[in-house]
């Protein structure tokens, strides 16, 4: 595991636009060999989404040859409602830049029969020949997509209950009332996110510093499900200094002097 430590959101932002950038161009993506790319949603990523639409107007990227898998979908939610990550996508990205439609896949949580929807998502990904990178956030209890806390660590697509605590912290999203949150979601699990050649999570604010630690200091346990992840031959964790502030002195240390 890699740990980079920023000074606030805005260069977390930057930084995982520039690399994203960098993976999509070096790989030099065509129709027959696109580049897949799993994406997330939430507040943490909206900075880099910004950064990726600018490099898309200025001709330093295209999507053109890019194919996306979302991570999750909260079960009941249209595409057209508001709240819904189908939605978030297209308004936060998907409509600014060159992508195609079809390459764009997201769990669809109006399907009749929600596991036939989760295996065909893992049949689609594995078809496609995996996925080359995943962004990701993590939860304020160290969820990575919406695998809660004792999530097997070898889980895959499927539907999950969400804990009280996401919640109370996705009430945000809803007009901070609780009752309107979801209680399950579709989402892809911790096994097919370690599947992927390479994750990079983000993360920022006060708020997941406990995440964070556990992430990089603590065991790994299905307590903490971003803790698998340590497991992983390629993960690189980016925060800022509020989402790093848990983290033991010398854990700093070691990472900013490999810099
Ligand atoms: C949701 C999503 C996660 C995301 C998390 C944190 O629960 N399912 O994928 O990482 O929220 O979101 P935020 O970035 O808004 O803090």
């Amino acid at each position: 595991m890699y740990l980079v430590i920023k000074n606030n959101a805005d260069e977390v932002g930057q930084f995982a636009a520039n690399y994203i950038a960098n993976k999509i161009n070096q790989f030099n993506p065509t129709q027959s060999r696109p580049f897949v790319l799993g994406l997330p949603t939430g507040s943490t990523p909206l900075k880099t989404y910004q950064n990726l639409i600018k490099f898309y107007q200025n001709k330093d990227l295209s999507f053109e040859n890019v194919v996306t898998f979302n991570m999750d979908e909260y079960v009941g939610l249209s595409e057209n409602d508001e709240q819904s990550y189908h939605y978030f996508m297209q308004e936060n990205l998907f409509k600014h830049i060159d992508i195609k439609k079809e390459n764009t896949h997201l769990l669809n949580a109006l399907a009749k029969d929600l596991e036939a929807e989760c295996a065909s998502y893992e049949e689609k990904i594995k078809k496609i020949g995996g996925i080359r990178l995943f962004l990701g956030g993590v939860g304020e209890d160290g969820h990575i997509a919406f695998n809660e806390p004792f999530s097997s660590l070898t889980s895959r697509t499927r539907v999950e209950a969400l804990t009280q605590s996401t919640i109370h912290a996705n009430a945000r999203f809803f007009g901070g009332d609780e009752s309107k949150v979801p209680t399950k979601a579709l989402t892809v699990g911790v096994g097919t996110i370690m599947d992927a050649d390479e994750v990079l999570i983000l993360a920022t604010g006060k708020n997941k510093a406990k995440a964070i630690k556990q992430a990089v200091e603590g065991a790994i346990s299905h307590v903490w499900t971003i803790s698998a992840l340590q497991m992983h031959p390629h993960t690189m964790i980016v925060c800022d200094q509020e989402a790093a502030s848990e983290l033991c002195e010398d854990t700093v240390d070691y990472f900013c002097s490999r810099l």
